[in-house]
């Protein structure tokens, strides 16, 4: 099952591509942690992403897609794969399906978790994000067990930099630019499905197994 993950910044994709890798089976693909996982480890790659990162802008597309291709051609992705936060351009929604389409493939389901943008900006304050396994917490909604202490790793959780409120201003800017052109794209292919992410996380995941099977 190839699965894509749409939705703003904060709507909880990562939150419940994380459910969906769990129950089906298939990894959790995250373009946004793979960038931080680089900036955390000091590589080229990821001092390249954290330009454009900080401000809330795209990293550019080549950068992306050639990372995003490397990674689903791994053996873990053979059987499926749920991608969160990518594609975030039409140029990239064409490189993934050309690239799938060579293998006699197609993408399942494109999940789009509609948020409106006045409770994103109040959610991306609130959240904590733990820098070594890409796990997401919410201080009111879905605190650690531990204060600042991920429940899956053990490591410190952080308020992302660039989860300042005027980046996030930035980020939704670029969503609506950018990203949303990718809700017409995959509802002409027949795969859009959308569900209303301002429930509660267990309602937005139930909704979405209803719709997976
Ligand atoms: P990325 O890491 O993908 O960030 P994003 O899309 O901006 O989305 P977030 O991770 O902020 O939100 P989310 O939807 O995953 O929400 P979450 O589950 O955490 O990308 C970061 C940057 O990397 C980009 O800005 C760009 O620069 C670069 N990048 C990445 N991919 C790229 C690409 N393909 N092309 C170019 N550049 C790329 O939830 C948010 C909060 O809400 C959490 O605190 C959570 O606990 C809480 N929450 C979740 N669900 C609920 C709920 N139902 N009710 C209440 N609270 C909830
Ligand atoms: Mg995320």
């Amino acid at each position: 099952m190839k699965i894509i993950m749409l939705g703003a910044p904060g709507a909880g994709k990562g939150t419940q591509a994380k459910m969906i890798a769990e129950k089906y089976s298939v990894p959790h693909v995250s373009t946004g942690d793979i960038f931080r996982a680089n900036i955390k480890n000091g590589t080229e790659l990821g001092m390249e992403a954290k330009k454009y990162m900080d401000q809330g802008l795209l990293v550019p597309d080549e950068l992306t897609v050639r990372i995003l291709l490397d990674r689903v051609a791994k053996d873990d992705c053979k059987n499926g794969y749920v991608l969160d936060g990518f594609p975030r351009t039409i140029p990239q929604a064409q490189v993934l399906d050309e690239a799938l389409t060579k293998l006699g493939d197609k993408i399942d389901y494109a999940i789009n978790v509609d948020v409106p943008d006045e409770n994103i900006i109040k959610r991306m304050s609130g959240r904590r994000a733990c820098l070594t396994c890409g796990a997401t917490y919410h201080i009111e909604h879905i605190p650690p067990k531990k204060e600042g202490i991920c429940d899956t790793c053990g490591s410190e959780l952080v308020l992302r930099d660039d989860d300042k409120a005027e980046t996030v201003k930035n980020r939704l800017d670029v969503y609506h630019k950018q990203t949303q052109p990718l809700i017409d794209f995959y509802s002409e292919k027949g795969v859009l499905k959308a569900v209303d992410g301002t429930l509660p996380m267990e309602e937005v995941f139930a909704a979405i197994t209803a719709i997976l099977g």
